[in-house]
C-alpha cells in the first residue's frame, strides 16, 4: 500500500476531500445505514471523486468491521480509511478491515484538549503524547498513510497541540487533522491557528494539514474554508453535512463556495460536481431523510426562483440571481416556479413552452385569473396554465 501523495508542497493548490458520511455522518440519529447501502453511497463517492472515504470504524461493531471490508475490497478510485483509537487493538483491527484495498488509510485519534485529558482520558500531557506516538508507529507497520486527529483540536493549547504533531510526524503520520469537535470556533480563529501551526510545527513540510469541522453554531463550511486560505489542504466533510449533532461541513458546500470564489482561495478540489446533487439524492433515498428544500446547493429551491422581480431578471440574464449554473451541480436547468409573487413575463414563457401565445388583452385575462389562484396555492402548475389558457379557472 503506497502513496505518492501524502505531502504538501509550498505551492500545493489542490484542496483533498476526505468524506466521513459513512463514518462521521453515519453515526447521527436518523441516519444509520446497511453493509448493502454503505457500499452503494461509497461507489457513488468513488464516481464523484472524493480523495478518501471514512469508510467506519471497525472496531465499534461486527457491522462496522464488514461495512470497510467490503468497500476496501469493492470500491476503487478513492483511498479507503478506517478510524482508530490510539490503541493496538483498534489498529489491528483497522488494518485488517482494510486488508483487501488497493490504497488505504488508519485514521488514529486522540483527544488533546485540557477538558477532554482531564475528565475523559484521566491522562497527562506527556501521556497523551505517548499514545499518540505509539498509535502512529503502529499505524506506520501496517499502513504507509497514516492520519492523525488530535481531537477537541480547537480547545487544545496552540503550543501543545504543534508539540504532539511534531511527535506524530517524527513517528510517521502523513496527515494531520485539526477537528473543531464542538464546533466551537469561528472562521477568524481557525485562520490563525492553521497559520500557527504551519508556523511552529516541526516538520510540517512532510505532511498535508487537514480540518474537520461541526456545526454546533452553524459555522462548519465558513471555518473549512478559513482553514484552506490559511493553508489547510484537506477538508473533511459529510454529504449534506450530516453528522453528530448538528453535524459536519457540507461536502458541496464547500466544494462550489472553493469552485465559484476561486478567486479567494486559489486551491480547488478534483470533485466531479454535476454528480453533487444525485449524490445528494443517493443518500436521501438511502437513509430516508429529505434534503431540506432550502438547502444550499442540493435544496430543491437552489435554482427556483419564484419573486416576479427576480423571474424578470433571469429571463434577460441568469447571472442576476444565480452565482452557479444548475447543471454544474447536477441540476437540469433552472426552475421559475410560479406562484402569488411571479409576475407576467414568467407567466407568458411558460405559456409559450406549453404551446400557448396569447396576445397581450388576453394575457392580461390569464394574468388576473392566475394571481387569484396563486393566492389560493402554494404553486401554480403547468396542469394550472393549461386550465387558465384554456379558459378556465384553473386547479385542474
Ligand atoms: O469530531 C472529531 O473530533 C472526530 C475525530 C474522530 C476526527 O470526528
Ligand atoms: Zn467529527
Amino acid at each position: 500500500m503506497t502513496n505518492p501523495d501524502n505531502t504538501q508542497a509550498p505551492d500545493d493548490t489542490r484542496v483533498r476531500v476526505f468524506d466521513t458520511t459513512l463514518r462521521d455522518g453515519e453515526q447521527a440519529p436518523g441516519f444509520s445505514m446497511t453493509r448493502a447501502q454503505k457500499l452503494r453511497l461509497a461507489h457513488a463517492l468513488a464516481e464523484l471523486g472524493v480523495d478518501v472515504i471514512e469508510a467506519g470504524f471497525p472496531q465499534a461493531s461486527d457491522g462496522d468491521f464488514a461495512s470497510v471490508q467490503a468497500i476496501a475490497r469493492d470500491v476503487r478510485g478513492s483511498r479507503i480509511c478506517a478510524l482508530a483509537r490510539c490503541q493496538t487493538g483498534d489498529i489491528e483491527t483497522a488494518a485488517r478491515a482494510l486488508e483487501p484495498a488497493t490504497a488505504a488509510r488508519i485514521h488514529v485519534f486522540i483527544a488533546t484538549s485540557p477538558l477532554h485529558r482531564e475528565h475523559k482520558l484521566g491522562m497527562s500531557k506527556a501521556q497523551v503524547i505517548d499514545a499518540a506516538v505509539a498509535a502512529v508507529r503502529r499505524a506506520r507497520e501496517l499502513c504507509t498513510d497514516v492520519e492523525f486527529s488530535a481531537e477537541d483540536a480547537m480547545r487544545s493549547e496552540p503550543d501543545y497541540l504543534a508539540e504532539v504533531f511534531a511527535a506524530v510526524i517524527e513517528a510517521g503520520a502523513t496527515t494531520l487533522n485539526v477537528p473543531d469537535t464542538v464546533g466551537y470556533t469561528t472562521p477568524a480563529e481557525m485562520g490563525e491557528r492553521i497559520r500557527y501551526l504551519k508556523a511552529h510545527v516541526r516538520g510540517i513540510e512532510r505532511a498535508v494539514l487537514s480540518v474537520h469541522c461541526h456545526d454546533d453554531l452553524g459555522m462548519a463550511v465558513a471555518n473549512s474554508l478559513a482553514a484552506v486560505a490559511a493553508g489547510a489542504r484537506q477538508v473533511e466533510c459529510t454529504l449534506t453535512g450530516i453528522g453528530e449533532r448538528a453535524g459536519n461541513a457540507a461536502l458541496e458546500e464547500v466544494a462550489m463556495a472553493l469552485a465559484t470564489r476561486a478567486e479567494l482561495f486559489g486551491a480547488a478540489t478534483n470533485l466531479k460536481t454535476p454528480k453533487l446533487y444525485p449524490t445528494a439524492r443517493l443518500l436521501a433515498q438511502i437513509t430516508g431523510q429529505p434534503i431540506p428544500r432550502n438547502k444550499a446547493i442540493v435544496g430543491e429551491n437552489a435554482f427556483a426562483h419564484e419573486s416576479g422581480i427576480h423571474q424578470h431578471g433571469m429571463l434577460k440574464h441568469r447571472g442576476t440571481y444565480e452565482i452557479m449554473r444548475p447543471e454544474d451541480v447536477g441540476f437540469a436547468r433552472s426552475q421559475l416556479v410560479l406562484g402569488k409573487h411571479s409576475g407576467r413575463h414568467a407567466l407568458r414563457e411558460r405559456l409559450a413552452a406549453l404551446g400557448h401565445q396569447p396576445a397581450d388583452a388576453e394575457l392580461d385575462q390569464i394574468f388576473t385569473r392566475f394571481k387569484t389562484l396563486a393566492d389560493k396555492k402554494r404553486e401554480v402548475f403547468d396542469s394550472d396554465l393549461e386550465a387558465l389558457a384554456l379558459g378556465r379557472d384553473g386547479e385542474a
